[in-house]
Protein backbone atom coordinates (compact mmCIF):
# COMPACT_ATOMS: atom_id res chain seq x y z
CA UNK A 1 0.00 0.00 0.00
CA UNK A 2 1.09 3.59 -0.79
CA UNK A 3 0.57 5.53 2.40
CA UNK A 4 1.43 9.23 3.21
CA UNK A 5 2.11 10.75 6.93
CA UNK A 6 1.03 14.19 7.17
CA UNK A 7 2.14 16.35 9.92
CA UNK A 8 1.11 19.63 10.68
CA UNK A 9 2.75 22.77 12.64
CA UNK A 10 5.34 22.87 14.77
CA UNK A 11 5.42 19.04 14.60
CA UNK A 12 8.81 19.51 13.05
CA UNK A 13 9.85 20.09 16.65
CA UNK A 14 9.03 16.74 17.93
CA UNK A 15 11.67 15.30 20.53
CA UNK A 16 12.84 19.67 21.54
CA UNK A 17 8.99 20.78 21.90
CA UNK A 18 7.25 20.06 24.81
CA UNK A 19 8.81 16.81 25.57
CA UNK A 20 6.95 16.09 28.90
CA UNK A 21 3.80 16.12 26.37
CA UNK A 22 5.40 15.02 22.89
CA UNK A 23 7.89 12.15 24.00
CA UNK A 24 11.70 13.05 23.06
CA UNK A 25 11.96 11.71 19.61
CA UNK A 26 12.36 12.97 16.46
CA UNK A 27 9.85 12.24 13.67
CA UNK A 28 12.63 11.30 11.81
CA UNK A 29 13.95 8.85 14.00
CA UNK A 30 10.43 7.40 14.22
CA UNK A 31 9.64 7.41 11.22
CA UNK A 32 12.87 5.44 10.23
CA UNK A 33 11.24 2.69 12.51
CA UNK A 34 7.72 2.67 10.86
CA UNK A 35 9.23 2.17 7.29
CA UNK A 36 11.38 -0.79 8.94
CA UNK A 37 8.50 -2.23 10.52
CA UNK A 38 6.48 -2.25 7.45
CA UNK A 39 8.82 -3.47 4.81
CA UNK A 40 5.69 -4.53 1.64
CA UNK A 41 4.23 -0.76 1.50
CA UNK A 42 5.91 2.22 0.71
CA UNK A 43 5.70 4.84 3.87
CA UNK A 44 5.77 8.42 2.59
CA UNK A 45 6.51 11.42 5.05
CA UNK A 46 5.67 15.27 4.52
CA UNK A 47 5.84 17.82 7.36
CA UNK A 48 4.67 21.37 6.74
CA UNK A 49 3.26 24.66 8.99
CA UNK A 50 1.79 26.32 6.25
CA UNK A 51 -1.94 25.39 5.95
CA UNK A 52 -2.00 25.82 2.16
CA UNK A 53 0.89 23.64 1.74
CA UNK A 54 -0.99 21.03 3.50
CA UNK A 55 -4.20 21.20 1.60
CA UNK A 56 -2.15 21.15 -1.66
CA UNK A 57 -0.29 17.77 -0.52
CA UNK A 58 -3.81 16.47 0.32
CA UNK A 59 -5.01 17.37 -3.38
CA UNK A 60 -1.67 15.86 -4.89
CA UNK A 61 -1.90 12.11 -3.35
CA UNK A 62 -5.30 12.32 -2.41
CA UNK A 63 -6.88 10.41 -5.80
CA UNK A 64 -3.86 7.70 -6.07
CA UNK A 65 -2.48 7.36 -2.21
CA UNK A 66 -4.15 4.46 -0.56
CA UNK A 67 -4.12 6.08 2.40
CA UNK A 68 -3.30 9.22 4.62
CA UNK A 69 -2.51 9.76 8.56
CA UNK A 70 -2.89 13.04 9.43
CA UNK A 71 -1.56 14.79 12.34
CA UNK A 72 -3.04 18.70 11.47
CA UNK A 73 -1.46 19.59 15.00
CA UNK A 74 -3.47 22.94 16.29
CA UNK A 75 -5.24 23.42 12.95
CA UNK A 76 -7.14 20.40 13.72
CA UNK A 77 -9.13 22.78 16.00
CA UNK A 78 -9.42 25.62 13.32
CA UNK A 79 -9.46 24.62 10.01
CA UNK A 80 -12.20 24.74 7.96
CA UNK A 81 -9.93 24.54 4.76
CA UNK A 82 -8.60 21.25 5.83
CA UNK A 83 -12.17 19.67 6.46
CA UNK A 84 -12.74 20.68 3.29
CA UNK A 85 -10.07 19.33 1.19
CA UNK A 86 -10.28 16.18 3.26
CA UNK A 87 -13.97 15.77 1.81
CA UNK A 88 -13.20 16.78 -1.25
CA UNK A 89 -10.33 13.70 -1.83
CA UNK A 90 -10.62 9.70 -2.56
CA UNK A 91 -8.39 8.63 -0.62
CA UNK A 92 -9.10 7.72 3.09
CA UNK A 93 -8.11 9.81 5.81
CA UNK A 94 -6.99 8.74 9.53
CA UNK A 95 -6.37 11.82 12.01
CA UNK A 96 -4.04 11.20 15.08
CA UNK A 97 -2.81 12.97 17.73
CA UNK A 98 0.23 12.13 19.65
CA UNK A 99 -0.93 13.61 22.91
CA UNK A 100 -4.75 12.63 24.45
CA UNK A 101 -6.36 15.96 23.66
CA UNK A 102 -9.34 15.02 25.85
CA UNK A 103 -7.05 15.36 28.74
CA UNK A 104 -5.92 18.68 27.85
CA UNK A 105 -7.45 22.39 27.51
CA UNK A 106 -10.89 22.78 26.12
CA UNK A 107 -10.12 24.51 22.93
CA UNK A 108 -8.63 20.60 22.26
CA UNK A 109 -11.52 18.85 22.21
CA UNK A 110 -13.20 19.29 19.45
CA UNK A 111 -11.89 18.69 15.98
CA UNK A 112 -13.26 20.76 12.34
CA UNK A 113 -11.71 17.38 10.73
CA UNK A 114 -13.01 14.53 12.04
CA UNK A 115 -16.35 14.40 11.04
CA UNK A 116 -14.58 13.92 7.46
CA UNK A 117 -12.05 11.18 8.61
CA UNK A 118 -12.68 7.70 8.85
CA UNK A 119 -11.64 7.70 12.61
CA UNK A 120 -9.29 9.68 15.34
CA UNK A 121 -6.69 8.06 17.53
CA UNK A 122 -5.16 9.72 20.12
CA UNK A 123 -3.19 9.90 22.99
CA UNK A 124 -1.02 6.90 22.44
CA UNK A 125 2.32 8.99 21.85
CA UNK A 126 3.96 8.04 18.54
CA UNK A 127 2.39 4.70 18.77
CA UNK A 128 -1.24 6.46 17.75
CA UNK A 129 0.50 6.65 14.13
CA UNK A 130 1.35 3.26 13.74
CA UNK A 131 -2.23 2.43 15.13
CA UNK A 132 -3.28 3.84 11.82
CA UNK A 133 -1.50 2.15 9.58
CA UNK A 134 -2.26 -1.14 10.86
CA UNK A 135 -6.12 -0.21 10.29
CA UNK A 136 -5.54 1.01 6.69
CA UNK A 137 -3.81 -2.18 6.43
CA UNK A 138 -6.51 -3.77 7.64
CA UNK A 139 -9.39 -2.59 5.76
CA UNK A 140 -7.56 -2.24 2.59
C1 LIG B 1 -1.46 17.43 18.62
C2 LIG B 1 -2.51 18.04 19.55
C3 LIG B 1 -2.85 19.46 19.13
O1 LIG B 1 -3.82 20.01 20.00
C4 LIG B 1 -1.62 20.34 19.17
O2 LIG B 1 -1.92 21.62 18.71
C5 LIG B 1 -0.47 19.75 18.42
C6 LIG B 1 -0.22 18.31 18.51
C7 LIG B 1 -1.00 16.04 19.10
O3 LIG B 1 -0.41 15.32 18.29
O4 LIG B 1 -1.19 15.68 20.26
O5 LIG B 1 0.31 20.46 17.78
O6 LIG B 1 -2.05 17.27 17.33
Amino acid sequence: MNIQIINGPNLNLLGVREKSIYGDSSFETYFTELQARYPNHTLSYYQSNVEGEIINKLHEIGFSFDGVVLNAGAYTHTSVAIADAIAGIKTPVIEVHISNVYKREEFRHHSMLAASCRGVIAGFGMDSYRLAIENLIASK
